[in-house]
């Protein structure tokens, strides 16, 4: 039977007889079941970060309606019982048209946080995007991921030093390509996480991929990270220097007499990201590595355009989520102008609002080669770790495989925009 060389009817026939044999699923299938099945998981504080945005949260909406400006027009006899969701990218075949995004602090979703994403990922051969403000090194979950794909998302340091040796430890960790992440070069203002006084990186979490690196521990003990006057003992300052010696590298005990969880804490806020860069400092990151560089963030076709002249090797069309400009253009909206100014020149990556697969399905027609997955996955990671980030990236499959064949096409290549009509 033709039918059954789709992933997407193994995967139901398992979900409706999963339960028939005893095999529980362990995450929802939809998505606003999935947020708050993850939010009966969370404390106030890391529910407030994960889904929390920048202002009154106009963007974030945005991201989602949308996606309702357009609607997909199915096709019909077209013969998809055998579908290929496949896509290269840099010269790799990846199995789906979609990564994990880099998202920062996972260990407040699950205390097996970027290793359990590193091997769910790695099972399922979905890219995962290394976050710079990751809770796990990227040599440790590199560690367990075999040959299976990952990416490396920088944060322009005000240290090239430190840039360089990112970029380094990333070439060594096998990543395929470098995302430079343009849109936070300051936090956003996020009313959530304000309202709670609660920033996870002044308690030390977040912070993995500076504490492993030499050259910040170098500038741990020059005057940038001088440690000021020991803060006045009061409850709070109390429960972050816990937390703070507890997520420092080496022994709680230890740690909790030493200056130094403080001073790498106090060191990675001067030093975590430049709001001085300019485009003229991209040659910089273009002559440490010959790996693609994709620059994350990209709203305008303007900027889309000098990305081409910088010899950037590709782009992200993103709005952080709506976490960095509240009334900012949704990132489905900004593609489609983008894509027609790149005209196939580079490859476009887009994230920001993606929750199904029919949302994969439009961005690709709008001209993204591949989105990235966000929140999504981190909420699956925070009702059933490692098993639930395989089985939501087998759901997103599963769907935009479906959606894909229903709409009568047997590839990705024939998804483009005349599978869509504009409301
Ligand atoms: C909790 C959280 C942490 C994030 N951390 C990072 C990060 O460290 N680096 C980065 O480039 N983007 C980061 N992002 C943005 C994501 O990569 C991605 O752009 C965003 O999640 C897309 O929006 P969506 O999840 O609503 O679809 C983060 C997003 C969230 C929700």
């Amino acid at each position: 039977m033709a039918s059954e060389k789709l992933f997407s009817r193994e995967r139901q026939t398992n979900i409706f007889l999963g339960s028939l044999r005893g095999k529980n699923r362990t995450i929802p299938v939809s998505f606003d079941k999935l947020r708050e099945a993850a939010k009966k998981k969370m404390s106030k504080e890391t529910y407030a970060y994960i889904a929390g945005s920048a202002g009154r949260e106009v963007t974030k909406k945005s991201n989602r309606t949308d996606f309702n400006q357009w609607k997909i027009t199915p096709r019909m006899l077209n013969d998809v019982s055998e579908c290929n969701t496949e896509v290269s990218l840099f010269g790799q075949r990846y199995p789906v048209p979609f990564l994990l995004a880099p998202i920062g602090v996972l260990d407040m979703a699950h205390p097996d946080a970027d290793l359990a994403v590193a091997k769910a990922s790695a099972e399922e051969n979905v890219p995962f995007v290394f976050s710079s403000q990751a809770s796990v090194d990227m040599e440790a979950c590199s560690s367990v991921m075999g040959d299976s794909p990952r990416w490396f998302q920088l944060y322009w340091s005000t240290s090239n030093d430190l840039v360089e040796s990112f970029v380094r430890r990333a070439e060594l960790c096998g990543c395929e390509a470098i995302v430079l992440t343009l849109d936070t070069t300051m936090l956003g203002w996020r009313p959530s996480d304000l309202d709670l006084d609660y920033l996870p990186f002044l308690r030390g979490r977040g912070i993995a991929q500076y504490t492993s690196d030499p050259v910040f521990r170098e500038l741990m003990n020059t005057s940038l990270g001088d440690a000021d006057e020991p803060p006045k003992l009061t409850w709070n300052s109390i429960k972050a220097l816990i937390k703070m010696a507890k997520n420092y590298p080496g022994g709680f005990w230890s740690n909790l007499v030493s200056e130094d969880p403080r001073r790498a804490v106090k060191t990675f806020i001067e030093c975590y990201s430049r709001p001085s860069l300019t485009w003229d400092d991209l040659s910089f990151l273009r002559s440490l590595t010959d790996l693609p560089i994709l620059l994350k963030g990209i709203l305008n076709t303007n900027d889309a355009r000098k990305a081409i002249e910088r010899n950037m090797d590709g782009i992200i069309v993103s709005n952080h989520g709506g976490r960095q400009v509240d009334g900012a253009v949704s990132a489905i909206e900004a593609l489609s102008d983008i894509s027609k100014e790149v005209n196939g020149d580079i490859p476009i990556l887009m994230d920001s609002g993606i929750r199904s697969g029919s949302d994969m399905f439009k961005a690709i027609a709008l001209g993204a080669d591949a989105v990235l997955l966000g929140r999504p996955y981190t909420y699956a990671l925070a009702i059933a770790g490692k098993q639930g980030v395989q089985e939501v990236i087998q759901n997103y499959r599963a769907d935009f495989e479906l959606t894909m064949a229903l709409s009568g096409c047997r590839s990705v290549d024939e998804i483009n925009v005349d599978r869509l009509q504009s409301v």
